[in-house]
This record gives structure tokens, sequence and C-alpha cells, in this order.
């Protein structure tokens, strides 16, 4: 099926913006499928680790990221029959998939992974690209923002209960570095697509942003009832 038939909502935005949470909110509100698109280039990042290719070898990281053998399963993420859900999660693996995101040749060959989520009855489509490159045609766009302190502050809230011992320091600092390298990379950099609705969720609560988006929702598709 042509995924220009299918209804597609894409939500991008920078780490710890709440894009995920919200994407997959919806998702289930809608009944529809959810892509985190963050998570693929997080496996290319732990690939490339454990194969130890180096992190500048693009076309051979392009190759493992085009042939990697991953199963979505059941909110669990296998990796050569490997569970990796947590370890995908990671700052460090955050951060080596902030690198390999910034070789034109890995977005090429993520992008069939990607553009195959589009199923009936619709998605949800969370990243830094979704409106402007994956998902151009998609009728609702949104783009989630928040300050880097506030992003940095969610992020240690949430290592802080699951008893790991974090820096708030560090975490503000990673954040920028990772902003700075995602905002400037000369390849689909994160910015707002065009026609997207901008949230800016430093001031606002989960359900509030959840609100925002899906009155934009509605009106884009007075049929659904949700
Ligand atoms: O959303 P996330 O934190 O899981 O994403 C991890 C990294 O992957 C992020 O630093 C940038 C990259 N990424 C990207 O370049 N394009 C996407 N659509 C999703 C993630």
């Amino acid at each position: 099926m042509n995924s220009q038939m299918i209804r597609i909502v894409t939500i991008d935005g920078p780490s710890g913006s709440g894009k995920g949470t919200i994407a997959q909110l919806l998702a289930k509100r809608l009944g529809w499928h959810c892509l985190d698109s963050g998570a693929l280039y997080r496996l290319v990042g732990l690939l490339v680790h454990r194969a130890s290719i180096g992190f500048d070898n693009a076309a051979k990281i392009a190759e493992y990221a085009e042939k990697m053998n991953v199963r979505f399963s059941q909110g669990r993420i296998n990796l050569d029959d490997d569970d990796v859900t947590d370890l995908i999660r990671t700052e460090t693996a955050g951060n080596n998939a902030s690198k390999v995101a910034a070789f034109p040749e890995v977005r090429q060959a993520l992008l069939k992974w990607q553009r195959d989520y589009a199923r009936q009855p619709g998605l949800v489509a969370d990243g830094r690209d979704m409106g402007s490159v994956v998902f151009p045609s998609a009728e609702v766009k949104i783009f989630l923002d928040a300050s880097a302190e506030e992003r940095a502050r969610r992020r240690y809230n949430q290592l802080k209960e699951k008893g790991l011992d974090v820096n708030l320091r560090n975490l503000i600092a990673e954040i920028r570095e990772r902003d700075e390298r995602d905002r400037n990379r000369s390849v689909a950099p994160l910015k707002a697509p065009e026609g997207a609705l901008v949230v800016e969720s430093t001031d606002l609560g989960i359900d509030e942003v959840l609100e925002k988006v899906l009155e934009k929702v509605r009106s884009t598709f007075p049929d659904l009832v949700v």
C-alpha cells in the first residue's frame, strides 16, 4: 500500500522533548502504529560499537544499517536474538546514535526501514526528520521543543528513578553537545518542518502537550473520535 494513502502524524524534536512519550500515547489513543526512529539509529550505533568498525567508516556503517537483523515485538527490541531494549537507552548509546546519524549513507539506508512502518490504519512517527524527509506528505506535523535545562532535568529524574547515579550538569552539557550535532549536521538537520505545529513544552505537563496534539489531529481528521 502506498504510504501517501495512509494517515501519518509526525512528531519531531530534540532529545528529551518528550516526543517519544507523546508519540506512544497518541498512537495508543488512535490505535495506530508507532515508529521510534531514534531506536533504529541507536541500534546502528550499538552494532558499530560491537563490531568495532570505527565511527568514521560511513560506507561500512551504512552496510550494517541495511542488513541488521532486528525484531520489534511487544515493546522489546531484539538484535540478532539478543534483547537490547535497555542497552540502547543509555546516554552512550544516544551519543553513538547521534554520530552515525550524521552520515547521509546511514540515513539513506534507514529510510526504507522507516517507510515500511506506514501501515493501516495509520502511523505516528517520532524522530528528527520525520516531517521533513521521511514522511514529507504527512497530514499532521508536530515539532516538540523544550529548553536544554528542562530536557536534562527530565532525563535526570528518569535516570534517578531507575536508581542510577547521575550528574545534572553533565547531562545538560551532553544534551547541548548532542543538540549541536543534530541541529548543525549537513544532512537532515533537526528543525521544525514547514507547516508543523510547534509545541514549546518547557512549562507544560504531558497531558497538556497531548491535548494540544490531539486538537490538531481532530481538526485534521474530523472523522476520528479521539
Ligand atoms: O530520539 P533519540 O534520542 O532516541 O535519538 C537518538 C539519536 O539518533 C539522536 O541524537 C539523533 C538521531 N536521530 C536522527 O538523526 N534522526 C531520527 N529520525 C531519529 C534519531
